[in-house]
């Protein structure tokens, strides 16, 4: 199939472009690179040895998205392209909302003009709030509790509309857990700009020294060790889990849901002790206060992907940070070419 998909420079969608065409996909990317550089691109086609075409478009240019699909008839969407950074849209939330609902539209308008009907979605675990019980399954009803998650829950709501209006849509909801790692090869990678949000890419920067160490947000939650529990999804499994769905979701139309996760939580100490063991070096961190919003721990219920998509995660948490570190050490400054720092460090 030829697949368009959107934010595919980003670090989930270049991981995927490249699970595409090993699968025999043809790929469209189009991108703002607001968060991501071309540079990812240009090593997914060196990995794969195929070409891909990219457009610089951004999502909330109607008229552009609407070339892409004239320029480029497409069988199926992957719409990875949105605003990921919780704090942020607490303090930006009509830049999320508009970027990422106003973006989802166009595409969506885009996509059904040109008889484009079937699409993969990157919604998130987020979605579920703080009030479902762990392990989360599918069918629990959402809530989110910041501006970027109501941003996916939304989207999850109009694609939920679009399905029930129209038979002829085929869409697949992922909700991730937490992705971390990077393609073994070292060549591809989570490159934030600034300072980290998430815990691995923060953990892989002290490693190879550009910051002095980990703040570990809270020691004292009701846990085996005290810190928090996550489900660490890697980078790769949920690359393939993309081609999965989308596989699925082509040959059949409706609405479906697929939490991506392996189903197993691991604590915020135990992924610092994994990542020590792949550096091999000790990675200097301090004991804090509880970050706002974190909840203790949540983890999927994975049964469904395994029984629609026989997908689940075969990678632990010792290769998603071998991975990582990888990806880190040979890149110590991202995609950056100069070695120069960001702009904002
Ligand atoms: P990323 O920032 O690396 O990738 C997102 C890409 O979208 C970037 O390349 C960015 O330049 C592009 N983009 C943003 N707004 C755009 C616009 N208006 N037009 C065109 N391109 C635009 O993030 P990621 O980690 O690869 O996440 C991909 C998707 O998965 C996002 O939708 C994110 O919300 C979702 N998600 C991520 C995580 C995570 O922890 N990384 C977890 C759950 C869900
Ligand atoms: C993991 C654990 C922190 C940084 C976020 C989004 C979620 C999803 C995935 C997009 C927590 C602790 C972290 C640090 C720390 N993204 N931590 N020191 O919060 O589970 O999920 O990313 O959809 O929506 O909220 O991931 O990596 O930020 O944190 O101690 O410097 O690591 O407290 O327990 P989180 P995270």
């Amino acid at each position: 199939m030829r697949i368009l998909v959107t934010g595919g420079a980003g670090y989930i969608g270049s991981h995927t472009v490249l699970s595409l065409q090993e699968a025999g996909h043809e790929v469209v990317v189009i991108d703002n690179l607001v968060n991501s550089s071309e540079e990812s691109l240009r090593r997914v086609a060196e990995l794969s040895g195929t070409p891909l075409t990219f457009r610089l478009v951004d999502l909330v240019d109607e008229a552009a998205v609407d070339a892409v699909f004239t320029e480029y008839p497409v069988d199926a969407v992957i719409h990875f392209a949105g605003l990921k950074a919780v704090g942020e849209s607490v303090r930006e939330p009509l830049m999320y909302y508009h970027n990422n609902l106003v973006g989802t539209l166009n595409l969506l308008r885009a996509m059904d003009r040109h008889g484009v009907r079937s699409i993969v979605f990157s919604s998130s675990a987020t979605v579920y709030g703080e009030h479902n019980p762990i392990p989360y399954v599918e069918k629990m009803e959402i809530g989110a509790n910041n501006p970027y998650g109501r941003t996916k829950e939304q989207i999850e709501d109009i694609l939920a509309d679009l399905g029930a209006a129209d038979g002829r849509w085929h869409i697949a909801l992922l909700r991730y857990f937490n992705p971390v790692g990077a393609h073994p090869s070292g060549r591809i990678g989570e490159d934030p700009q600034g300072i980290p949000n998430n815990l691995v890419p923060f953990i892989a920067q002290v490693a190879v020294g550009r910051r002095e160490k980990l703040m570990v947000f809270g020691g004292d939650y009701d846990t085996p060790d005290g810190t928090c529990l996550r489900d660490y999804i890697h980078v790769v499994d949920l690359a393939e889990g993309h081609v999965a769905a989308l596989d699925h979701v082509a040959g059949r139309a409706g609405v479906f849901r697929w939490n991506l996760g392996s189903g197993k939580g691991s604590s915020v100490l135990e992924v610092l002790h994994s990542f020590e063991k792949a550096a091999g070096r000790p990675i200097p961190y301090e004991l804090t206060g509880r970050r706002a919003g974190d909840l203790p721990a949540f983890w999927a219920d994975a049964a469904s992907a395994l029984a629609d998509l026989s997908w689940s995660t075969t990678r632990t948490v010792d290769e998603m940070c071998a991975d990582h570190w990888c990806w880190q050490k040979n890149n110590p400054h991202g995609y950056n070419a100069l070695g120069a720092p960001h702009m904002t460090e």
